[in-house]
């Protein structure tokens, strides 16, 4: 019996399909379980963790997928006295020195195994789909549904968010110029955001306005909400009016991780100082709720465990005075900054057309900057409907649907699907 526990060894390129158990090693030298496959692969899992994942129903409650043992009764110490293969190699069985028995099965550990392919493969099949960054050439190719579509079939609903999730800005037509329809897709998706513009908002002309938005200016690239710590993560815009040709109004989109990818290979020094520096962000006034004072403290750029970008604050608009930083890295701040926002604006990466009437537009507010050309024309000219909706609600949708139609190949905890 090897004692290795080097991951490298361990099971590389493997196809989706589960190979059989062949052979069970108790290392306990190094408290894992070694799990030999037919396909030649082997994977290690700490006793610890098995333990405390052992699935037999005093243990686990399967029907709703949870934990029942408390943790303080779990010793970090116990070890499997006995480990034995079933005969066919579709699970083995475990006796734990207290006489407990657990049972896994070949599907629910091969899923589970702590190699780099099988994490990375949960990470990009089912916690969020890898985007595909885009700059001007995505112009003529936006990906495009039609809001019928979304709304009465669920394979039209998976393949918009599935494109929502991957490039980040998506069209829809046939939505309609009357007001409210994004009601309708946000009870398709059973889900809305509220915030202090309220659920639904109108972006238009209006006098004295609570936001640089409500009037006919130019607004520059910017993304939603800052000031709030938990961002909206999706933003709806539906056209009802738009200004005359020749009067303006067009809207602009940027990728924003494509942009910070570019310069975090180009600079990566001012990189890090967007990543470092917490800016103040802050909205305070008066809306139909009464009053209202958001602020948080956020860096530019928000990152995961991965390193990948999860969310992008910037918002010139929102940006607070306060900042809490040194003197000197408020200096470097701006230059960085500066730096981002520059980049933003060159022509490979920016995309700019006009709505028409009747089209939606959403995207991914942790990530596509959106703005506008000022327009002219009188008070009422050009309108949008706008709602917020979180990521959470949205992945967990499309992680439904995907089960729904390609299968849930393992993946599960009880047989049943457990997303
Ligand atoms: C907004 C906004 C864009 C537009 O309301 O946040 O950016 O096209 N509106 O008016
Ligand atoms: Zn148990
Ligand atoms: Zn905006």
């Amino acid at each position: 019996m090897s004692t290795s526990i080097n991951n490298s060894e361990v099971s590389n390129s493997r196809d989706n399909s589960t190979p059989q158990i062949q052979d069970v090693g108790l290392l306990h030298e190094n408290s894992m379980l070694q799990v030999s496959w037919s396909d030649g692969g082997r994977d290690i899992y700490p006793y610890v963790w098995l333990r405390d994942n052992c699935q037999c129903p005093s243990c686990f409650l399967a029907v709703s997928g949870s934990r029942v043992t408390p943790l303080r009764i779990l010793l970090l110490e116990e070890k499997p006295v006995h480990a034995q293969v079933s005969a066919c190699g579709s699970h083995i069985d475990l006796e734990w020195q207290d006489g407990h028995k657990s049972m896994f099965l070949s599907n629910w550990l091969f899923d589970r195994a702590f190699n780099n392919q099988r994490r990375t493969q949960r990470y990009e099949k089912t916690l969020r789909l890898p985007p595909v960054y885009w700059g001007s050439e995505l112009l003529d190719d936006i990906p495009t549904s039609s809001f019928e579509e979304v709304i009465a079939n669920d394979k039209a609903l998976l393949k918009w968010l599935t494109q929502l999730e991957v490039y980040g800005l998506t069209l829809m037509r046939d939505v309609g110029t009357e007001g409210g329809q994004v009601n309708i897709l946000s009870r398709r998706l059973e889900d809305i955001r509220r915030t202090h513009y309220g659920t639904v908002f109108s972006v238009r002309a209006k006098p004295q306005p609570n936001n640089a938005a409500y009037n006919s200016g130019p607004l520059p690239l910017h993304l939603d909400l800052p000031f709030y710590y938990h961002t909206p993560g999706i933003q709806v815009l539906h056209c009802l009016k738009q200004a005359s040709s020749g009067m303006g109004g067009e809207s602009e989109f940027v990728d924003g991780v494509h942009v910070a990818n570019k310069m975090r290979e180009e600079s990566p020094q001012l990189f890090e100082v967007l990543k470092n520096t917490a800016v103040d962000w802050w909205d305070v006034g008066t809306d139909e709720y009464g009053k209202f004072n958001k602020i948080s403290q956020q860096p530019t750029f928000r990152f995961n465990h991965r390193g990948d970008i999860i969310g992008i604050q910037f918002n010139q608009a929102v940006r607070d005075s306060f900042m809490d930083a040194s003197p000197q890295e408020v200096q470097l701040w701006y230059h960085a900054y500066k730096l981002y926002a520059n980049m933003l604006y060159d022509p490979d990466n920016y995309i700019s057309w006009k709505l028409t009437p009747g089209t939606c537009v959403v995207f991914d507010n942790t990530r596509v900057f959106h703005g506008r050309r000022g327009f002219q024309g009188f008070e009422g000219e050009r309108e949008l409907d706008g709602i917020y909706l979180d990521w959470d609600e949205a992945r967990s949708k499309r992680r439904v649907l995907n089960n729904k139609f390609n299968g849930v190949h393992h993946e599960s905890t009880s047989g049943e699907q457990q997303y």
